[in-house]
């Protein structure tokens, strides 16, 4: 909404090797470029494990793909003895723009807590990447706060500190939409996106709550996409099972034809 560009983000998770990737990539390419996709009116987005970026960065640059590469998680230190960590710098130097933090997933099973997803937004700032901050409730916190107090709380905490008009991506996934095939409905998701717009605007000014975008994640598909991108403060949508599959990945990068 609101002259934001949509951003479309596909979330791999631990799927798709670095040979898969390859061939995902190019079979996503082609598909927009056959349905005379017109570049520039969405941002794509792939967000694939860490032993692709490498492959998948050298495709997108020699063949002049016109996605935004990202990773799914990132350290918040900046180097050293961190055994299985990745830096921001080792994501920026392999030309990432963008670094999902905070994902349902790494808080449940890597017991992330908002005080460690607020030095990772640091880190990646840090390192000129754009974090895309995931928040969200349980279906527990839904029945006992509501939507929007849990997300709301996550987000306050992982802008904490930072200087006013920093570069951040929000994603909204209800963990109880995640891989369900149940999603919020448009009105729900816009309720909360629009709470969360409002963290921003305090947290980092009204210029940037403005600017920045906010995205639903959470059983996004092909037939659910428009009517989600039809809401004022959903600015697009991280996608998780349905960016793993060319034709309907392509479908709702073209939500709107
Ligand atoms: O990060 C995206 C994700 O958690 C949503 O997954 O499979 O419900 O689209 P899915």
């Amino acid at each position: 909404g609101r002259g934001r560009l949509p951003f479309i983000a596909g979330n791999w998770k631990m799927n798709l090797d670095h040979l898969q990737a390859v061939a995902f990539v190019q079979k996503l390419h082609w598909t927009l470029k056959d349905a005379k996709h017109e570049e520039g009116s969405v941002e794509v987005g792939v967000f694939p494990p860490f032993t692709d970026l490498r492959t998948v960065q050298t495709l997108i640059d020699a063949d002049k793909i016109p996605f935004a590469l990202g990773a799914q998680d990132l350290s918040q230190h900046d180097g050293g003895a961190y055994t299985g960590e990745v830096s921001g710098a080792f994501l920026k130097k392999l030309d990432c723009t963008y670094v999902i933090i905070g994902h349902s997933e790494r808080r449940q099973y890597h017991a992330e807590s908002d005080e460690i997803v607020a030095d990772k937004v640091k880190a990646a700032l840090r390192h000129g990447l754009v974090p895309v901050i995931c928040v969200g409730e349980t279906a527990e916190d839904l029945e006992r706060f509501g939507a929007s107090a849990v997300p709301v709380g996550q987000l306050q905490a992982a802008l904490d500190g930072l200087s006013a008009g920093a570069d951040v991506v929000v994603a909204y996934e209800p963990v109880w939409a995640i891989g369900s095939g149940q999603a919020a409905t448009p009105e729900q998701a816009q309720e909360v996106c629009a709470k969360l717009r409002g963290v921003v605007a305090e947290k980092l000014g009204a210029d940037a709550a403005a600017r920045t975008r906010i995205l639903y994640g959470g059983s996004v598909k092909a037939a659910n996409i428009a009517a989600f991108m039809r809401q004022p403060d959903v600015d697009g949508a991280l996608v998780g099972g349905a960016s793993l599959v060319v034709d309907e990945f392509a479908a709702i990068i073209r939500y709107q034809k």
